[in-house]
């Protein structure tokens, strides 16, 4: 399987969710039956990489995807130093609620591409409203390690899951 040039926004005519598999069933679970109705009900949005070729139902498998929502932080979740420039109100951040690779493509760098995409989008998004940082909530001690090598720092727990993340600041020097 090769894989097209450009993220799309999840269209399920298009794209075929039943075949991707990134080994977390929860991952699995949400794109085959959630992030299009997530979509419709206005509360996130899913873009995937689809595969190059049409499978034989006509549709393309998805080779990885992310998906992302609006969110806010408390102000007593963030580290002292950058709490206290901030009013004590939530904060607005960017949720990277989910992310994930074809088991086909790990190891390949479609990890990579994929996040930096989504930090790409939410970037330009930023231009137009803006939050204080991108949080993840992550899964697994993988998902936390991968975030970690691309800066991500941890926040606090939240649910059973560590959340992480990075100052848009530090996501302007990649982009600007
Ligand atoms: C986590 C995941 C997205 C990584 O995708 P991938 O395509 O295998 O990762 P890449 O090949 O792009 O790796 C990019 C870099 O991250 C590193 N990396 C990949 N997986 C890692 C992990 N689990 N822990 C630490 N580093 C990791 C790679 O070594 C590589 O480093 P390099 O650039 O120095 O060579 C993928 O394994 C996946 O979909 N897992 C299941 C779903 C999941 O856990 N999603 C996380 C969000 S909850």
């Amino acid at each position: 399987m090769s894989y097209s040039k450009t993220f799309k926004e999840l269209d399920k005519l298009e794209h075929d969710r039943s075949s991707f598999d990134c080994g977390e069933k929860e991952l699995n679970d949400f794109i085959q039956t959630r992030a299009a109705k997530h979509m419709q009900a206005g509360i996130s949005r899913t873009m995937v990489l689809p595969g190059s070729m049409p499978l034989p139902n006509q549709k393309h498998p998805i080779c990885s995807f992310y998906s992302i929502a609006p969110s806010s932080i408390s102000h007593e979740a963030l580290p002292k130093s950058m709490a206290k420039k901030l009013p004590r109100y939530p904060i607005p951040v960017f949720l990277l609620a989910q992310l994930a690779v074809h088991k086909e493509f790990h190891g390949s760098g479609l990890g990579k591409v994929s996040l930096i995409k989504a930090l790409e989008y939410l970037w330009e998004i930023n231009a137009h409203m803006r939050a204080y940082a991108i949080v993840v909530d992550c899964l697994t001690k993988n998902a936390e390690s991968f975030y970690a090598k691309f800066g991500f720092e941890v926040l606090c727990e939240l649910n059973g899951r560590v959340r992480m993340f990075i100052p848009m600041k530090t996501v302007e020097q990649l982009f600007s």
